[in-house]
């Protein structure tokens, strides 16, 4: 009798027990081939692996009962289940709701064209991965792997989303907020170490009054607390003699990328434009600092994203990609474009001239004026990373300011309590506090 193949499909991100029951029941019905989803598969609908693909391909194709591993390339089984016809695809029963609901229907149809059928593994109770990831969390994070975590994000996601810093307590909003949708789990990617918020809330203007020194301290907490990647604000870079050290302290951190803005002189807040005096460096002297910075680098992974702030002065958008241009070429590892505009349009137009320069990188936006704009129409025009540069910051402040009032008005805080976190709630809110 010819042997039964059996399909199992798996991110075997963290192999547990429950994974092996699956496998062992697998392998009791035939010769299982194991269709491991892919990093890019995987961020399709939850968190980048912890492992990559070669690593989790390596651990699987060692477990005993196991025939071959090919690449799942999507979430949807039907190619892989078009191309192998297996006589079975066995699986957890945990994906009857959930995200994985519409794959769950869709191999069934699939397997139904061959006579194949789907046998399903009652979920192995008291493991799951869900608890070891938040039992990894909270073990916390290596520099090395912290710092590599941005290029491996934009490898496997079309497009990625970080959310402003200014002290430990917006890292773990960051860290931990996430909402489930029908297409999966959505949450931040990552950190925007911004110099505007991190002043703001040290009560200092944005115009590198906080020296690299407080600014570290800033990220130091913010690293205590979290796992995810941290893009720093690093204004101008300031002379190219300290951007040295300053790209050294970071790697030494594990902070992912720097950002540098082309500007000279007394550094104001981009969104002013020419609305206070500020200079636009040369580009000339601009390369320079990105030539220095990238000798400077110690790592391979760490990223130095320059800053272009044409549109932020009116020079237009021929000037702004001569920049861009110029600075991929002194080996700039992104562009970041930024516009105070209330619509996309101008940073629509540097996209469409961007996606033809042939030695284009990774493109960043901030759509803090221009914030009607989907992440979607973004990434359709070649955009890889949003900003949400100071939104956490802006809700908090006007929050307290209403609570500070409420309390003078009423000469007590009943009336205000409705809107704050319950006692209870603040006292469980940070683990270890009881
Ligand atoms: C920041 O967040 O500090 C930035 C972005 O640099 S902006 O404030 O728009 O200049
Ligand atoms: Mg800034």
């Amino acid at each position: 009798m010819k042997t039964k193949i059996v399909y199992v499909g798996m991110s075997a991100d963290l192999v547990h027990s429950g994974h092996l029951n699956i496998i062992r029941h697998a392998a009791s019905l035939g010769e299982v081939v194991i269709g491991l989803l892919t990093d890019k598969a995987i961020a399709s609908y939850k968190r980048i692996p912890y492992m990559p693909f070669e690593q989790r391909m390596a651990v699987v194709e060692n477990i005993k009962g196991v025939s071959r591993v090919v690449p799942q390339t999507t979430l949807d089984y039907t190619p892989n289940l078009e191309l192998l016809k297996p006589d079975y695809v066995v699986h957890g029963d945990d994906w009857r709701e959930g995200v994985q609901r519409e794959t769950r229907q869709k191999v069934i149809d699939t397997l139904k064209q061959w006579g194949g059928e789907l046998v399903e593994i009652p979920y192995t109770a008291g493991i799951s991965s869900t608890r070891l990831q938040a039992a990894i969390k909270e073990i916390g994070t290596t520099p090395d792997i912290r710092r590599s975590a941005l290029r491996r994000l934009l490898q496997v996601k079309p497009l990625i989303r970080f959310l402003d810093i200014h002290n430990a307590l917006s890292g773990l909003i960051i860290e931990h907020t996430a909402v489930d949708t029908p297409s999966g789990r959505r949450e931040f990617d990552g950190m925007w170490g911004s110099s505007l918020t991190d002043s703001t809330a040290k009560g200092k203007p944005d115009i590198e009054a906080v020296d690299v020194s407080a600014r570290v301290q800033t990220l130091n907490e913010v690293l205590e607390v979290t796992t995810k990647p941290i893009i720093y604000d690093g204004d101008t870079g300031g002379q190219p003699e300290h951007f040295n050290f300053t790209v050294r302290t970071l790697e030494r951190l594990g902070i992912s990328a720097i950002v540098i803005e082309d500007k000279t002189g007394l550094k104001r807040n981009s969104l002013f434009g020419n609305d206070v005096p500020q200079t636009q460096e040369s580009i000339e002297n601009f390369c320079n600092k990105i030539r220095t910075g990238k000798r400077a680098q110690a790592t391979d992974e760490f990223m130095i994203i320059a800053r272009i702030e044409s549109l932020i002065l009116d020079k237009g958008v021929d000037d702004a990609i001569e920049r861009a241009q110029a600075y991929l070429a002194a080996g700039a590892d992104g562009i970041m474009i930024h516009s105070r505009k209330t619509t996309p349009d101008e940073i629509f137009a540097f996209c469409e001239r961007y996606r033809q320069l042939e030695n284009r990188k990774y493109l960043v936006a901030v759509p803090s004026t221009y914030n009607t704009v989907t992440e979607e129409e973004l990434q359709q025009r070649g955009v890889n990373i949003v900003i949400y540069a100071n939104h956490l910051l802006r809700s908090a402040y006007p929050a307290m300011v209403e609570t500070a009032r409420c309390i003078l008005e009423h000469h007590r805080s009943s009336e205000c309590d409705a809107r704050l976190l319950p006692i209870n709630d603040i006292l469980a809110l940070i683990p270890g506090t009881r």
